[in-house]
């Protein structure tokens, strides 16, 4: 049984280090690169509820389980599934859920690792200066230059991923711990900084009021905010469970699930209050797209006392936030092969992330060659190109099933004995928790999917 069950790949020191080590996962490009640029494409105010919505009663519900099932199946999530399965005497087929994950991680990292280089690039584009007293032209230009050139993408691309994969065949606890407990502090810190900055531009409100007044929305907006609670909280692939079976036994689940989606939620709307300001201030386009964050945060840089010093120090920040991420994107991939194939962690990483980065260049490219190159799916999206398509097939369509399968899989298919075991510590919470992912998470990811394709 679960209970004699240990972990091949090591156990976190402490529970604090499993709580920094999930919001380094959590925190990253989703909540300073994705959630603004989304928000705009998608009109602010409604948007943002639904995310919040999403991430109490479908996020947070999940994340418990998610937890929870890594932690009594100690293995990477295919095998844990298959484990799982089989203490409660049901079909191995959960394994798939499993595997769907390890895809999505990896294919979820291809693009990720792309955009970290963009930020990786801008760390050296603030230290030379180039963005003091910039206009909103000038930071655009400046953006555009970068994305058009294929093979300086290239170059952070690759630099991106070998960062990875270092850390990964290192093994994830002897990894970026320390550097974390340092280095999320400072981002924040940094970040309030920046949202000060946007209250004295004049526009401070504009922005908060684009954030938080109601608006409208459509089904596809609605799926875009619930992946996005998957996306940004690192759920519905085996990311969180991985680090979960990483986690003892005597660890209250509940309490670290609410604080890593406090602290993910606190640094999305930041970011938010952070950036908004500045696009009304300069008269730019709040659905500008996926370089939102890099044409406009430059401007303040570029207008702000020691602009050019925070700026370098933001973006090594996101940089690192995004490295946090990406390990744990690839995680259980690397796990999976350790366990199932005898590969050694180097090996492991080396494979997994050599094939990450060829994927990658799918999405290097559709920035220049091939941006005019795009692809519909009836009834779900039109026109995107390779990195828009990627990115909707995983964050909309993958997190959500999987997700859906790991609430479905936690409360009817696990005895409520085991579920009680691992969470029962708060009766009250447990009895919550028990509710929503029983009944109201996945009758809502079903639904916003049937939304989605206009079916109701
Ligand atoms: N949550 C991270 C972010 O917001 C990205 C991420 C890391 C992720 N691990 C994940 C997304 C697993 C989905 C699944 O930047």
């Amino acid at each position: 049984m679960s209970e004699q069950r240990t972990s091949i790949h090591g156990q976190w020191t402490n529970r604090t280090v499993f709580i920094l080590a999930a919001t380094g996962s959590a925190v990253g490009l989703g909540n300073i690169w994705k959630f603004p640029y989304i928000t705009g494409e998608n009109g602010g105010g409604t948007f943002v509820i639904v995310y919040l919505l999403c991430i109490a009663l479908i996020g947070l519900p999940i994340m418990m389980a998610e937890i929870m099932l890594g932690r009594r199946g100690k293995q990477s999530p295919i095998n844990t599934m298959i484990a799982l399965a089989k203490d409660e005497n049901r079909n191995p087929h959960w394994m798939w859920l499993g595997w769907m994950g390890v895809v999505a991680g990896f294919l979820i990292l291809s693009y990720y690792s792309v955009i970290a280089g963009w930020a990786m690039s801008y760390v050296f584009r603030t230290g030379g200066g180039m963005f003091i007293g910039v206009t909103a032209d000038g930071a655009n230009r400046i953006f555009t230059d970068l994305v058009s050139d294929p093979e300086r993408l290239l170059a952070w691309h690759s630099i991106f991923m070998v960062m990875t994969m270092i850390v990964v065949a290192r093994g994830v606890k002897n990894g970026l711990e320390k550097a974390v407990t340092l280095l999320m502090p400072l981002l924040f810190g940094l970040l309030l900084l920046i949202v000060i900055y946007s209250m004295t531009t004049g526009y401070f409100m504009d922005g908060v009021r684009f954030l938080f007044t109601p608006g409208s929305i459509d089904g596809k907006g609605i799926l875009i905010a619930m992946g996005h609670a998957f996306f940004t909280l690192s759920l519905g692939m085996g990311a969180i469970m991985v680090y979960g079976s990483y986690l003892s036994e005597d660890h209250s689940i509940v309490q670290a699930s609410i604080l890593i989606a406090l602290a993910d939620t606190v640094v999305a709307l930041l970011a938010g209050l952070a950036i908004f300001p500045i696009v009304f201030a300069n008269g730019l386009e709040p659905g500008a797209g996926p370089g939102l964050i890099f044409q406009t945060l430059p401007i303040a840089f570029g207008h702000m006392e020691g602009g050019t010093l925070l700026g370098v120090l933001f973006f090594t920040l996101l940089m690192f936030a995004a490295w946090t991420s990406a390990i744990s994107l690839i995680e259980p991939a690397v796990a999976y092969l350790v366990e199932n194939k005898g590969f050694n962690r180097i090996y492991a990483s080396v494979w997994i992330g050599g094939l990450t980065w060829f994927v990658g260049l799918g999405t290097v490219f559709s920035f220049n060659i091939w941006a005019d190159k795009t692809l519909s799916i009836p009834f779900l999206f039109e026109d995107l190109t390779f990195f828009d398509t990627l990115d909707y097939l995983t964050a909309n369509i993958m997190l959500p099933l999987g997700g859906l399968f790991i609430a479905i899989f936690a409360a009817w298919v696990m005895s409520e004995r085991s579920a009680k075991e691992e969470l029962a510590t708060y009766p009250k919470v447990y009895s919550v928790w028990r509710f929503l992912v029983r009944y109201i998470t996945p009758v809502a990811v079903i639904v916003v999917f049937l939304k989605a394709v206009g079916a109701i």
